[in-house]
């Protein structure tokens, strides 16, 4: 098969890792792709926002299956366009995307399909959402409705806050179009909880989990980032919980999305919170999380291109979805000063030195010269996802900080307790809220 591979973050890396070790791959072009990529596939200066583009590419190239990674193409709608030109996509149709580029729309589908969710309301006019906040005044989260790029959810513990973020949303125009419409949503306290599915829009894959940390800070301190780090499996994850999430969160919602005619096909990510009510759905995304896909593509033991292309022509029932168990931790590298301003362009050294039970994924890194050899300097705020594995959360640890020590470049800055688990996990009191009698 040849396949183009949209993206060029830490996520699209670790799906250009896995995709190349299909024996069904013939040939891989990443755009944009990274320092990284470039090591295992083919980089093309074509932006993935630019749908023309891409099908023109995908088109000339003879692409049998196109896989996206972002969620800015699919919500543009790369899928029907390419699906219009007779090309496959790994990916949901900009409807069925919505789930992910409208809050409003998620949080709708979910309230129809009867997902547990926190209350909310949805506001075009902001003077009327300025008056539900005056009768609500304890702590709430006021969420732009578009993409915004991970920056548009503001969480507040004041009505004067939340009124604050309203008129960052609706009069400032802080998140342009995206935030003409808001969510305003009750505010939720538990432990949150990546959880991804392959889905043909019918067949429902084996649920894996993941958590990341978005904060930029050691115990979850300053701005929220792109992510700093993620661990798998969660220790309070199991088939329980899995059969739990299935089917209270994800079948329903496939079940409506199928029956309105937009079946959803792809990965389905669902961002849960676990509360003392039970699970609650904070959102759906309609890709991959970025670092989690960097802890879980490892675990795909299935072949990812059979499954891949099985989404994309709706006959997953044909083929089994295998997840293997064991630790996974990744650290996300990142320029000094990110989420604010930083400088790129430093050279990064010691990747080539190889640790065993780990991995590096590339992100904001870019080639200095022709060769996929040349050296390679930073181009972004976050540059490289450094994975360890093992047999428990702590050797997984272990390797990636071990791997990560013998990383350098000017400025860089990473978190020191990604995969850490407290040390009163034992009698579970170190979560936010007792586990849930459902669980
Ligand atoms: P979202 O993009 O909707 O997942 O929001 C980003 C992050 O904001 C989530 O990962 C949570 O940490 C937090 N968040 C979102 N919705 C809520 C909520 N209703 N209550 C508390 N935290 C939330
Ligand atoms: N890790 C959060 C996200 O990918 O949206």
């Amino acid at each position: 098969m040849k396949v183009l591979l949209l993206g060029s973050g830490g996520r699209e890396h670790a799906l250009a890792w896995r995709i190349s070790q299909s024996p069904h791959l013939d040939r891989l072009w990443v755009a944009e792709g990274n320092a990284g990529t470039a090591r295992l596939a083919t980089n093309l200066p074509v932006d993935p926002g630019d749908t023309l583009s891409v099908v023109e590419t995908a088109r000339s190239l003879g692409i049998d299956l196109v896989v996206v990674g972002p969620e800015l193409p699919l919500a543009n709608g790369i899928v029907d366009r390419l699906s219009e030109a007779g090309i496959r996509a790994f990916g949901p149709t900009q409807a069925a995307a919505r789930i992910e580029s409208s809050k409003g729309f998620a949080r709708a589908i979910m309230q129809e399909a009867g997902v547990p969710g926190p209350s909310f309301s949805v506001f075009r006019d902001e003077q009327q959402a300025l008056e539900y906040l005056s009768s609500h005044p304890g702590p709430t989260v006021v969420k732009a409705d578009g993409l915004a790029a991970g920056k548009g959810v503001l969480l507040c513990q004041t009505a004067e806050e939340a009124a604050a973020a309203v008129r960052r949303c609706m009069t400032e125009g802080a998140f342009g179009a995206a935030g003409k419409t808001v969510v305003i949503e009750e505010f939720l306290t538990g432990q949150e909880i990546s959880v991804f599915a392959f889905t043909d829009g019918e067949t429902i894959s084996p649920l894996v989990a993941a958590c990341d940390y978005k904060q930029v800070g050691d115990g979850d301190v300053g701005p929220n980032t792109g992510g700093m780090g993620s661990f798998t499996p969660p220790e309070f994850w199991n088939e329980g919980l899995a059969e739990e999430v299935k089917h209270t969160v994800i079948a329903p919602v496939l079940r409506l999305l199928a029956g309105r005619g937009t079946p959803y096909r792809g990965v389905l990510y669902a961002g849960l919170m676990l509360t003392e009510e039970g699970i609650q759905t904070l959102e759906f995304n309609c890709r991959f999380g970025d670092p989690e896909a960097q802890v879980i593509l490892p675990l795909l033991e299935s072949d990812p291109l059979e499954v891949m292309l099985a989404c994309a022509q709706g006959t997953l029932d044909q083929v089994p979805v295998c997840w293997r168990s064991r630790a996974h931790v990744g650290v996300v590298m990142t320029s000094g000063g990110y989420p604010g301003k930083y400088q790129t362009g430093y050279r990064i050294t010691g990747l080539e030195t190889e640790i065993p039970s780990s991995l590096v994924f590339h992100a904001g890194t870019r080639l200095t010269g022709e060769g996929p050899e040349d050296p390679v300097v930073t181009s972004g705020g976050r540059v490289l996802t450094v994975v360890g594995w093992g047999d428990d959360l702590a050797d997984a640890r272990f390797n990636a900080y071990r791997r990560l020590e013998m990383i350098h470049f000017d400025g860089c800055y990473y978190r020191r307790d990604i995969g850490e688990i407290p040390s009163t996990v034992e009698d579970g009191a170190w979560l936010p809220n007792p586990v849930p009698q459902s669980l």
